[in-house]
This record gives C-alpha cells, sequence and structure tokens, in this order.
C-alpha cells in the first residue's frame, strides 16, 4: 500500500454506532497504513483487565450512554503520548471526539503542539440499516477484531479468525443498548458533524454501500493508493 506525501497524518472518524468506524479503521492498521485508536476497545480493555476506569465505565457502557468527558479525555491523551509517534504515517481516532467539549479538548492539545487535525471523515448510515448491522455484530474477546453474523461470520463459530480468542455479542448490541446509543448519537455527537464543517475538515463518506466500496471511498479520502476497484 503507497503513500502520498499529501496523506493526512491526523484524522478522526466520525459516525454511528454501526457505521463502521471500526471495522475500517482496523483494515488500515492492518495494512500498516495508519494507527488505529478506539476510545471503545480502550474500555473494554479496561473492563475486563478490572482497573478503576473500567469498573467507573462499565455502568456506562452497558447502558448505551457516553462515559464521563474527564474520564474519556485523559485515558485518550494517555494514550495518544504513549503511543501516537508508532505509526509514521499518522493516527486514525475512532469513537473521539464524541461531545463538543471532547472535540475543543483535542483541538487545544494539537495547538498547544503547533498541530491540528487533517480530516475528519464522516460515516453516514440511516438508522434501520445500523440497528440490522448492531445486531448481527460479532466482537472478538482478544483482539476486537470485528465479525458479521450475516456477512463475515469467522471461520469456525465463536473461534476468531486472527488470534483464536472468543468471538461473543457485546452487551451494548442488544437491543436496548443499540436504541440508547442510537438517540445518544443523535443528541451528543451528531453537533460535531457541524463543528467540523465549519472549520473546513469534514469528508462525507455515503457507508450504506457494502463494505469494499466505502474502503474504497476512505482511502481515496486519506490519499492511500490502492489496487482494487473504486466506485
Ligand atoms: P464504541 O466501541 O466506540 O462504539 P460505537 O461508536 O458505538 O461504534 P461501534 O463500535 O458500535 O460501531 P462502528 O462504527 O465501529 O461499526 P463496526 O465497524 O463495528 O463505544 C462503545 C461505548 O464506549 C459507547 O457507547 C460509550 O459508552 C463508550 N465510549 C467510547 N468512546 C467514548 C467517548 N469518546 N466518550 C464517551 N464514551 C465513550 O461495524 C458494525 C457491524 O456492521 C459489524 O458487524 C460490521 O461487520 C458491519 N459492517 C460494517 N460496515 C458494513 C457495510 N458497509 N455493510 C454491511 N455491514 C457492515
Amino acid at each position: 500500500m503507497s503513500e502520498n506525501a499529501g496523506q493526512p497524518r491526523r484524522v478522526v472518524f466520525l459516525g454511528p454506532p454501526g457505521a463502521g468506524k471500526g471495522t475500517h479503521a482496523t483494515w488500515l492498521a492492518q495494512q500498516g497504513a495508519m494507527l488505529h485508536l478506539s476510545t471503545g476497545d480502550m474500555l473494554r480493555a479496561a473492563v475486563r483487565e478490572g482497573t478503576e476506569l473500567g469498573s467507573q465505565a462499565k455502568q456506562f457502557m452497558d447502558a448505551g450512554k457516553l462515559v464521563p468527558d474527564a474520564l474519556i479525555i485523559d485515558m485518550l491523551f494517555e494514550t495518544l503520548s504513549a503511543r501516537g509517534g508508532e505509526a509514521a504515517s499518522g493516527w486514525i481516532l475512532d469513537g473521539f471526539p464524541r461531545t463538543e467539549p471532547q472535540a475543543v479538548a483535542l483541538d487545544e492539545r494539537l495547538d498547544a503542539k503547533g498541530e491540528q487535525l487533517d480530516a475528519v471523515l464522516l460515516f453516514d448510515v440511516d438508522s434501520d440499516e445500523l440497528v440490522e448491522r448492531l445486531s448481527s455484530r460479532l466482537t472478538c474477546k482478544g483482539c476486537s477484531a470485528i465479525y458479521n453474523r450475516r456477512l463475515r461470520p469467522p471461520e469456525v463459530e465463536g473461534v476468531c479468525d486472527r488470534c483464536g480468542g472468543n468471538v461473543v455479542q457485546r452487551a451494548d448490541d442488544e437491543p436496548a443498548a443499540v436504541r440508547k446509543r442510537l438517540e445518544v448519537y443523535a443528541d451528543q455527537t451528531a453537533p460535531l458533524i457541524d463543528y467540523y464543517d465549519q472549520r473546513g475538515k469534514l469528508l462525507r463518506i455515503d457507508a450504506a454501500r457494502s463494505i469494499e466500496e466505502v474502503r474504497g471511498a476512505v482511502l481515496r479520502h486519506l490519499g492511500i493508493g490502492h489496487t482494487e476497484t473504486e466506485h
């Protein structure tokens, strides 16, 4: 996979639950194209490891609510400091920011280093399709690989193709939590679309298309060369 000199290096993936942010960010990271930093994956790891942060976050996550800004901002910035330099070609934030205070905190942090976000990719999908995707999603507890019961099941049921870990349904993919997450997205995260549009950062992707078509659009927006057919 080839890079262009003008390739965006600091990128946010924005969009509702189930829009495909994790699917495409994971794929890019597997190709060695960019570092993938997912606040959802970090929180689920903290819950699994039984840390103080994990025990504070779990009740919010299981109910489909957002974890308080103060906890998330500290967690993300610590990870960015520790891992931000790992990928020469830059990073993708998946699931952050999700509120205006998170977006402002990110801008201020980058400003202080003389940096700025290069692009915010908005994954646009309607609610019916999101519910369908989330109710059939399966996730590896070991490496966070994403599967889909209908479209992309693991080769052996319940076992991750990549790491052999346990493939399960996430607690927050139960119907009541999915409905809550979609409401929370509309109320607290969707306003970031205007926030980034006004700053000239927003790039929209019609993410209701097939995974391969959406991948082509992501690669085009990121200026990363590839050999697949684009639509
Ligand atoms: P998080 O893990 O970030 O969840 P999310 O944003 O709700 O996003 P998802 O992981 O549900 O969706 P996705 O867009 O990554 O879709 P995916 O690629 O998996 O957050 C979980 C919780 O943590 C939050 O509710 C909150 O409590 C907390 N949290 C995290 N960050 C926070 C923050 N910043 N502030 C406060 N709280 C925070 O795809 C979904 C399914 O669809 C898969 O099965 C996939 O195979 C399939 N699929 C993908 N693309 C396509 C396609 N084009 N066609 C058909 N199927 C597709």
